[in-house]
């Protein structure tokens, strides 16, 4: 008789999902996670020129070609000053194989794995994917994640925490003070933080810093990809980067699961990281613009709104009923309680919308509020 592994009967499809099928086609989607902007016009010209010359036909290494990785590797010595040889990147369908391969080289079954609640809803399903048990923590009233609180919840059985800075589903970005205890803690604890980057580039208020920074040791390991960054999450192209033996285990996973990320993908990823970068503060800029003008409708509304300070999305707080409200009207929101148990009580808003669409749906939301007033 064949079974289920225990692990996949532990998750489930996400819950985001079901929302955008209850919601009829001509719905404001402000649920999705993705921005609304073509991927850059080289990016897609470098793919195409690589396809033609037959270029793309091929394995590559299985970390991915050179020529990328070092791509990556000048992108963090300009962006945050930080040395990454291209032998220590691997390339990923996505930052959410990059997750899962951090996953699955440093947890074991029974381990524990800390992580923000509300929190990406990968982490949970990675976590219990790789056997090992999930330790959410709620975050505080601005959305930021407490390193205190990482640092109360680490055990003798922890094998890893997770931050996201700026965050999904908060837009809540650590400050530096907060990111340098993150790396204190993997040093001091020998635990390894996993640092999920792929909002960096869209912070608005202050700076956008990593752990791998600050810790002495090697016990952070960076996610990131293009998918936000240059709106290419349909192109599956992300990364892991962290120390050679770290990378050494992941390949191993990687190798097995995927052998390579797919060519043409790697070409356009190349040409996003290498060419010029005012696309991705244009897509900043833009959003900074748009939640300014979701957290005044949703404050003018009364609501109580932690101020995002980057990535593309805001979390009121929002009376019961609200979501469905809304839902009902056709402007999709997600419920907080889809990235955790302590998101009850919050809606998630992305705003990688048109303004006009915002307008709109900021009108039909005043609306919702008032019936369940
Ligand atoms: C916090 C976070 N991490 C990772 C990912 C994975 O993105 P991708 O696999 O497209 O790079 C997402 C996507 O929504 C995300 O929000």
């Amino acid at each position: 008789m064949t079974t289920f592994s225990n692990r996949v009967e532990q998750i489930s499809i996400s819950g985001i999902r079901e929302v955008f099928e209850a919601a009829g086609d001509d719905a404001i989607n402000l649920g999705l996670g993705q921005p609304d902007f073509p991927a850059p016009e080289h990016a897609r010209e470098a793919a195409v020129d690589a396809i033609e010359a037959g270029k793309a036909d091929a394995y590559t290494e299985n970390k991915g070609t050179v020529e990328l990785r070092e791509a990556i590797s000048r992108r963090y010595s300009e962006d945050l000053d930080l040395e990454i040889s291209p032998h220590d990147v691997i390339t990923t369908a996505g930052g959410s194989e990059a997750l899962h391969l951090a996953m699955e080289a440093h947890v074991d079954e029974g381990q524990e794995v800390i992580f923000p609640d509300p929190g990406f809803v990968a982490y949970d399903a990675l976590t219990k994917l790789a056997g090992g048990k999930p330790v959410p923590v709620p975050l505080r009233e601005d959305l930021t994640i407490d390193p205190a609180a990482i640092e109360e919840a680490i055990t003798e059985d922890t094998a890893a925490f997770v931050v996201n800075s700026p965050g999904n589903p908060t837009g809540a970005v650590s400050p530096r003070e907060d990111v340098e205890a993150f790396a204190r803690i993997a040093d001091e604890h020998d635990v390894l933080c996993i640092s999920d980057e792929v909002y960096q580039h869209f912070v608005f208020d202050g700076a956008h810093y990593s752990p791998m920074q600050f810790a002495d040791s090697d016990n952070v390991v960076v996610v990131n990809g293009c998918s936000k960054a240059y709106s290419m999450t349909g192109w599956r192209l992300g990364w892991v980067t962290g120390s050679t033996r770290r990378i050494e285990r992941m390949l191993r996973v990687h190798q097995y699961i995927q052998a390579c990320t797919s060519a043409p993908a790697q070409f356009a990823a190349e040409a996003a990281l290498s060419g010029p970068q005012d696309v991705v503060q244009e897509m900043s800029d833009t959003f900074e613009e748009r939640r300014d003008l979701v957290v005044d409708g949703l404050e003018e509304m009364g609501l109580d709104v932690p101020t995002p300070k980057g990535a593309f999305y805001v979390m009121p707080k929002v009376p019961e009923g609200w979501v469905d409200e809304c839902l009902s009207r056709g402007v999709i929101v997600v419920p907080g309680e889809a990235f955790g148990e302590h998101g009850e009580g919050y809606a998630r808003l992305s705003y990688a919308t048109s303004t006009e669409e915002l307008e709109e749906a900021l009108a039909i939301m005043r609306e919702a509020t008032e019936a369940v007033r």
